[in-house]
């Protein structure tokens, strides 16, 4: 039992029991019970209560006697855990999951002539911009590459107001009319009694909502494309989806689609890989970003308008109102306006990526609605939303929502209000004058909804002009390679096998037969179905004459380039170093970056003695995160490596995810022991001499797809 002491004792006890301890670099302040002190210098300030009341300890809370209990008094201990038990504010309905970064939009020419939205009046202007990437499904602790739409939300802070395009990385939708978005979300999430699966739309609930649903069978054709498993967030396209207006001085009105082209191309990973890197790095896309960002390295897109008037929107095919549907770009071409660069990480993300409030209602003079029914329920679902997320009707205030114009307004109080006017008048019309008077409308400058003639009954009904549910979806399929229209089989195969109930799989083979024959027939097969259902009654036959689209494929676009991308280079004692550093320059000139993994993260001692730091240890850096690898063991490094269950993994799964491998002599008796030494093509490319060409010139095709002939991948 502890003896009893006199406050005397304590505070003699307080100078006289401090000791001091060194962990490695760290020279520490201990207490009594080796507690870790860290004390204010010069240097760092002073810590303090929220209430800015200097703390002593941080360490202990405050206690009558040494293993007595805490006192009530302790307001430093209070104020802290209370603080702590509030951190969490609700996740997002859906798009929980998400990574966000700051930059700017670059206007190229004047568009006066279309609209006249402040930010595309001048050439070479820069607008600031916060975009946030999220997947829709997943929770916020959810990993990065579950097969999922990406949300693509930019927030633009224009002279006019913040302009928010609210879009994704697919350019249509799944379903017609915003009544139907509920269904479809608690059909995606995890199903209620068992709260699984998370992220993932391979199971019942799901497959049974949307075959019930023919209006989303061309989404679906998107979402089992290697769309929803992208590289990274650099690699992919964004869209506006709906048809907006664009609308001049004059008053003039031009339909517009809006979309986000990646400078660096399109690439996606594929399954068996995105399976792995959500093990590997859950993280893989926000870390991508990040480190890209954090390097210089910045990410940009161009912003283009697919523009057509109202004689268009008659003469196309279909209604230009229905978001399950896309104007091909061979019909009207992408206009590319303006660029997009992200060039600076968040400071805090809770502060920033977390509370910022994208509003498809968030529109400028010069850009308007149209009455697409999906976009016009979007337009009540965000704001009312973010009330209950971020907890106050004055989230505007949060420094990430607020504009970066001017802005005045009467709405005032409320929880949490930071920017509250001065004055007295707070109502109008009132008969103060000047600056007192506060804020006046403007129609000059003010926001003006285009006139457009609207008439008809009052009625729940969907136009027929919505009734065509294959055709696109047919044209999408038949628009992609054929190592895609695989992929967009094994995906259904995939989805449907984690399907319970053989009704449902029969179902969606049933709509696949309006789309296209034979990948209806791969995936009965795949899915071992007895005997074919019938195609589904379609409400509108399926037009099979539309052109094929090349612009919908990821192959067909791809950069050819290497720019962006990351070689994994496994190393050993030994390498040679003059083949390593050829390979680093050949990189860097490419726009590329080399990543060592070696047996221990401490590095290795190259062929001259010198050391190379590695940044991976080997089972820490599976060939899964890189695009390309390099094997550059000496003859020792690759025996001991041969014996590797991690090594070995790592050139297999190289070979199976078609990548390209940079190799050594030495490395033969690796790929003996993966397997694969039999199976070399023109994929593996030697790595001798300090001409590194060859590799880089394989590496600008992204993967070896005429491998994926000979092992069917998915
Ligand atoms: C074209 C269809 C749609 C697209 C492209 C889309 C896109 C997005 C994106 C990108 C986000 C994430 C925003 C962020 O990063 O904070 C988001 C969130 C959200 N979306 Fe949608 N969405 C669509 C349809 C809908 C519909 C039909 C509704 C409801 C009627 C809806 C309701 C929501 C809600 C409630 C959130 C959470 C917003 C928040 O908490 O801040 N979305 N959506």
């Amino acid at each position: 039992m502890a003896k009893k002491r006199t406050s005397r004792d304590k505070t003699q006890r307080d100078t006289d029991d401090r000791k001091t301890a060194r962990y490695a670099d760290q020279n520490i302040t201990t207490g009594t019970g080796g507690d870790t002190h860290q004390r204010a210098n010069g240097d760092t300030p002073v810590l303090t209560t929220q209430q800015g009341t200097p703390v002593s300890d941080d360490q202990n809370s405050l206690r009558i006697g040494e293993r007595g209990p805490t006192a009530l008094e302790d307001f430093h201990f209070r104020e802290k855990i209370f603080h702590f038990d509030h951190e969490r504010i609700p996740e997002r309905v859906v798009h929980a999951r998400g990574f966000g970064a700051h930059g700017y939009f670059e206007n190229y020419q004047p568009l006066s002539d279309i609209t006249k939205a402040d930010i595309f009046q001048r050439a070479g202007e820069k607008t600031p911009a916060f975009v946030r990437f999220s997947t829709v499904a997943g929770n916020k602790g959810s990993a990065d590459l579950a097969r999922d739409v990406r949300g693509f939300a930019v927030k633009l802070y224009t002279q006019e107001g913040n302009w928010d395009i609210v879009g994704n990385n697919i350019p249509v939708f799944f379903i017609q009319d915003a009544i139907k978005f509920p269904d479809l979300i608690h059909a995606a999430k995890p199903e209620p009694d068992r709260e699984f699966p998370q992220a993932q739309t391979a199971h019942d609930n799901f497959w049974d909502f949307i075959s019930l649903t023919p209006e989303s069978m061309h989404m679906v054709m998107w979402i089992m494309s290697d769309r929803t498993i992208p590289r990274s967030f650099r690699f992919m396209e964004g869209f506006g989806v709906h048809t907006f207006r664009l609308v001049n001085a004059a008053g003039k009105s031009t339909f517009v689609k809006f979309h986000w082209k990646p400078k660096l191309g399109l690439q996606s990973v594929v399954w068996n890989e995105a399976v792995k890197i959500n093990g590997a790095d859950p993280d893989f896309h926000r870390r991508d970003l990040w480190d890209a960002i954090q390097m210089g390295d910045f990410p940009e897109w161009e912003l283009g308008l697919q523009l057509f008037d109202e004689d268009f929107a008659e003469r196309f095919g279909f209604d230009v109102l229905d978001a399950t549907k896309i104007v091909p770009e061979e019909d009207v071409p992408v206009r590319r306006v303006g660029r997009l660069v992200l060039d600076r990480c968040v400071d805090n993300f809770f502060a920033e990526t977390e509370q910022v409030a994208f509003c498809t209602q968030n529109i400028v003079p010069g850009v308007d609605f149209t009455n697409d029914p999906l976009l016009q329920g979007r337009n009540f679902s965000y704001l009312d939303t973010q009330l209950k997320r971020l907890g106050s009707p004055n989230f505007a205030h949060i420094p990430i929502n607020a504009p970066k114009c001017p802005f005045h307004y009467f709405q005032q109080d409320g929880h949490m209000a930071m920017m509250n006017p001065k004055g007295r008048a707070n109502y109008e019309p009132n008969s103060w004058s000047g600056a007192a008077a506060g804020p006046r409308e403007s129609p000059e400058k003010g926001f003006q909804s285009y006139p457009a003639d609207e008439e008809g009954p009052k009625l729940r009904v969907r136009s027929e002009t919505f009734a065509d549910h294959y055709s696109q979806a047919r044209q999408f399929y038949v628009s992609q390679t054929e190592v895609e229209q695989n992929h967009i089989a094994n995906a259904l195969i995939f989805e449907l096998s984690k399907v319970e109930r053989l009704a449902i799989r029969v179902r969606m083979v049933a709509h696949l037969l309006n789309i296209d024959t034979d990948l209806a027939k791969q995936v009965a097969d795949g899915l071992r179905l007895k005997e074919m259902p019938k195609p589904a009654d379609a409400a509108m036959p399926t037009q099979k004459n539309l052109k094929k689209s090349p612009a919908l494929s990821i192959l067909l676009n791809g950069p050819e380039s290497f720019a962006g991308r990351k070689v994994g280079a496994l190393v050993t004692d030994g390498v040679n170093i003059a083949i390593l550093k050829a390979l680093e320059a050949a990189l860097k000139a490419e726009g590329a970056l080399l990543e060592i993994i070696a047996p221990k993260v401490g590095g290795v001692e190259a062929s001259d003695g010198s050391w190379v730091e590695a940044k991976q240890k080997i089972d820490g850096g599976p060939s899964v995160l890189y695009d390309a690898v390099a094997l550059l063991p000496s003859d020792d490094g690759a025996k001991m490596l041969a014996k590797e269950p991690a090594a070995r993994d790592f050139v297999a799964d190289a070979f199976a995810h078609m990548k390209v491998i940079g190799h050594v002599k030495a490395a033969l008796s690796l790929f003996e022991k993966a397997g694969i030494s039999d199976s070399r093509d023109d994929g593996f490319i030697v790595l001798e001499s300090k001409d590194c060409s060859a590799f880089i010139a394989a590496c600008r095709k992204l993967r070896c797809w005429t491998r994926a002939a000979g092992a069917k991948q998915g």
